[in-house]
């Protein structure tokens, strides 16, 4: 309770748009207290995972959230990834979706909160828990910065899921560049929207996300608020 009014104020701070406050506000109760819910879906779908270490699981607290949130989405087929780690976001989309067809992209070399991580053994990691789908062609593995990897793209995809570099800076550049590689109907998933690493609260992911949704709102045919932000573009 006390995590989700400190959040309420740092959004406030930073001047975040009121319908972004009351989106997050209405979605408070649906989602309080469902970490046993999505413990259970964790179970299901990571049945053996390499980690280098074993509460680095941020990316789990949002299965129920993202399981309810794409319950009836049958036309996701092509998933575009920036920031993969060792591989659970990658996993969980290509269990949910059917085995859709994912691109991840990571430097694995981390960025300014993984200052004591060897990344050599990420990306083995990585390597081992995605073996099954590098194998049959479902998910391609590119290693290179988010700027370089949409300098050469020319793909449009159904989904794309951001979670590279945190920094406001950064994040801004990848809404932008995903936006323009993403299908009308499509979603874009923005992790860390309530994540407060930068002392100086702007240059956190949220500055970023906040502007770019009030720039195109008007492209925007669903919004989600909550941990990550879900986005549909029209
Ligand atoms: C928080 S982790 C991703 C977590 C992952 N999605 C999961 O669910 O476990 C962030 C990742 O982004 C990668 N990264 C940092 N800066 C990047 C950039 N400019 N381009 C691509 N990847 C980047 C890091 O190497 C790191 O593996």
């Amino acid at each position: 309770m006390t995590k989700f009014f400190k959040n309420l104020y740092r959004l406030i701070l930073i001047g975040s748009p009121l319908f972004m406050i009351v989106n997050y506000i209405r979605n408070f109760l649906p989602n309080y207290k469902t970490k046993k819910k999505s413990k259970k879906i964790e179970h299901f779908i990571y049945d053996k995972f390499e980690s280098v270490n074993y509460n680095e699981k941020w990316f789990c607290n949002n299965l129920n959230y993202l399981t309810n949130n794409f319950k009836n989405t049958k036309n996701i087929k092509d998933v575009l990834e920036i920031g993969s780690y060792e591989g659970r976001s990658a996993i969980f989309f290509l269990k949910n979706f059917n085995y859709c067809n994912i691109t991840c992209v990571d430097t694995w070399s981390g960025s300014d909160e993984h200052n004591i991580v060897d990344f050599n053994l990420i990306e083995k990691n990585f390597d081992l828990n995605t073996e099954f789908y590098q194998s049959n062609n479902h998910l391609t593995k590119h290693k290179m910065t988010s700027n370089e990897f949409f300098k050469q793209n020319n793909k449009y995809f159904d989904l794309i899921y951001i979670d590279g570099d945190h920094s406001s800076d950064q994040v801004k550049i990848d809404l932008i560049n995903s936006w323009n590689s993403l299908k009308n109907g499509g979603f874009l998933v923005l992790d860390d929207y309530l994540w407060w690493y930068y002392k100086d609260l702007k240059k956190n992911p949220s500055t970023s996300i906040n502007n770019f949704i009030k720039k195109n709102i008007s492209n925007i045919s669903k919004l989600t608020v909550w941990h990550q932000v879900i986005i549909q573009k029209n």
